[in-house]
């Protein structure tokens, strides 16, 4: 029998990401299996979601070690107990370090409120307002070394009408994730999307650009 994606989410904060796969794997829509939570925060509602699902949900707080290396090392550590196929950033606000990123090489998956490459960092949606977007979007891409830049595998995107602000981007953008994030799980599961030395197939074709999420 075919075993489910086994998954480590790492948090930062609210987790309504982490809640979107949760529910998809309890409404028996995505075929996988969070193994362990992981927030930076100690306080992050993440966890109580976690713990709410009875899954297993760990802090790592940063400011605890002495510099990015010894965190990265923790928290390679906590990841290896678990094993898993993929590791999912899901609002998780710590740059990862070289050797963790070679160490689960196109494991790692980021998800982004941008249409990267553009609006990479932080404030995507008060920059994409300030330079007079009429659409933004959200990217889930493999994590690499670089910040917000590793290969884009699926773009979503979402029209910004005049009155909008950041309030309404933000609504537009995370309802837009909590869909992304399973379907993309979920090809994974299914073996439809793979990844074979960092290059991406969907359906056995070559990814040359992201696939545009619609549904
Ligand atoms: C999302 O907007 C995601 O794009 C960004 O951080 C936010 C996390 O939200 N990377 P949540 O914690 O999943 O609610």
């Amino acid at each position: 029998m075919k075993r489910a994606l086994s998954l480590a989410v790492l948090i930062s904060g609210n987790g309504s990401n982490l809640q979107a796969i949760i529910d998809a794997i309890e409404a028996g829509e995505l075929d996988a299996e969070i193994r362990l939570v992981i927030s930076n925060i100690g306080d992050a509602f993440g966890l109580e979601r976690a713990r709410r699902h009875g899954l297993d949900a760990r802090v790592l707080d940063h400011r605890e070690f002495a510099d990015r290396k010894t965190f990265d090392t923790a928290l390679a550590q906590a990841l290896d107990t678990v094993e898993p196929d993929f590791i999912v950033l899901a609002g998780f606000m710590r740059i990862l370090g070289a050797d963790l990123v070679e160490r689960y090489q196109h494991r790692i998956l980021n998800i982004h409120p941008s249409l990267l490459p553009n609006y990479k960092g932080l404030d995507t949606y008060q920059r994409a307002l300030d330079h007079g977007e009429t659409r933004h979007g959200v990217s889930i891409h493999l994590v690499t070394a670089a910040l917000d830049d590793g290969p884009v595998l699926l773009q979503g995107s979402y029209p910004i009408e005049a009155d909008d602000g950041v309030e309404q981007m933000a609504a537009k953008g995370h309802a837009l994730e909590h869909r992304m994030y399973p379907a993309i799980l979920g090809w994974l599961a299914e073996g439809r999307l793979t990844i074979d030395r960092g290059q991406a197939y969907y359906d056995r074709v070559h990814l040359q650009s992201p696939i545009q999420f619609s549904a």
